[in-house]
């Protein structure tokens, strides 16, 4: 089995709280086992352009409870090209990188495959404030951006209560409704519109009317990124015309993405980190780590990529050829499994807002 005797770790996508937290458990993982580590600044940029630094238990000090990325993140887009492939494994072989953790979302787990196909050992770490992973139940940053956007909900409902208004607030999530369905529920929305659920502008337009005559003075209502700004301010305009409640736009966008991680957060990032570490010492390779049930797991990169695409509707021909039927139905069972996570949450969602 390859023998480790350095690693390195970095952080690439968007950034999410809890990121730093999964870089000092990757670091403090990695020395007590004598293994040595380096910090790859600027995700795969990082890697290509061979901007790192080696990383002693002092550099991992008092971050955990930090936002953002003290690594820095890109969205590399030479990494993708067969020089910038080179280039990073160059900068490995160069600086002796044995093994990589990657944390991020989908992308970052692109790159982490390439790189385990060129031979660096790669496991991915889920970090997106989205939730979006179709294979994992939870991604680092998911609980720290839903309690941010909760209190800035609560704060919007404070105001709409003294002056009897309505907000129409979009929240982050581009491709994924995680964050307006819970956050919506635990703000007490009267509407929730997400990508995965149809839609019922009719029946939400209706409830606002029925509930201010039943005497209630504000109005939350969470829409998902995914519609864009445009529908947002119509249905904004629609809810003021057809309702009488005066309505307020609001856009939360990247003030979700900062602040101190969470408990859940630092607490999913300490497990994560030490388990991408071990997993990479025990000579695997090419996985991004899962939270299933409450356990932590791993899927194979490859299949995880493809069930996203699944979920999301955008698989491309012949994604699925490279798999068994039986790798197929499980992700069918999957991705049946998110949707029906998504419909119970609607189905409280609208139940809750009928009185
Ligand atoms: O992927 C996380 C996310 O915050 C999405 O919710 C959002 O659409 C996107 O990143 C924004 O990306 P950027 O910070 O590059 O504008």
């Amino acid at each position: 089995m390859k023998e480790f005797k350095k690693i390195g770790v970095l952080t690439s996508g968007g950034d999410a709280p809890g990121m730093n937290a999964a870089v000092r458990s990757v670091v403090l993982s990695a020395l007590a086992k004598g293994v040595e580590v380096v910090g790859i600044y600027k995700g795969y940029t990082g890697l290509i352009s061979g901007e790192v630094k080696e990383f002693s238990a002092a550099d991992v000090r008092h971050i955990i409870d930090d936002s953002g990325t003290h690594l820095y993140s890109d969205r590399c887009l030479d990494f993708k090209t067969p020089e910038g492939m080179a280039k990073a494994l160059n900068t490995c072989k160069e600086l002796g990188i044995d093994g990589i953790v990657a944390i991020g979302g989908d992308g970052t787990f692109r790159g982490a495959t390439d790189l385990s196909i060129h031979g660096i050992p790669t496991i991915g770490i889920p970090g997106t404030i989205d939730n979006d992973i179709t294979s994992t139940d939870y991604t680092i940053g998911f609980d720290t951006a839903l309690n941010t956007t909760m209190k800035l909900m609560d704060n919007l409902r404070d105001t709409c209560e003294s002056h009897a208004r309505c907000d129409v607030i979009e929240v982050m999530g581009r491709n994924a409704g995680w964050i307006a369905l819970e956050a919506g529920i635990a703000s007490g929305a009267v509407a929730i519109a997400i990508g995965e659920v149809d839609f019922d502008a009719d029946a939400a337009i209706e409830r606002i009317k029925n509930l201010k005559e039943k005497g209630h003075r504000s109005f939350i209502v969470a829409i998902s990124e995914t519609f864009g700004a445009e529908f947002s301010e119509a249905f904004a305009k629609r809810v003021q015309d057809e309702t009488g409640v005066e309505t307020k736009f609001a856009r939360l966008a990247h003030t979700v993405r900062g602040g101190s991680p969470t408990l859940r957060d630092r607490l999913t990032a300490s497990k994560m980190g030490k388990y991408a570490v071990d997993l990479l010492l025990d000579g695997k390779s090419d996985l991004v780590v899962c939270e299933k049930g409450g356990e932590l797991c791993t899927t194979e990169i490859k299949f995880a990529l493809i069930v996203d695409r699944m979920f999301k509707n955008t698989l491309k021909e012949g994604d699925l050829d490279k798999f068994t039927p039986e790798e197929v139905e499980l992700m069918r069972n999957i991705c049946a499994k998110k949707q029906a996570a998504f419909d119970d949450l609607m189905n409280t969602a609208i139940i809750l807002a009928q009185n």
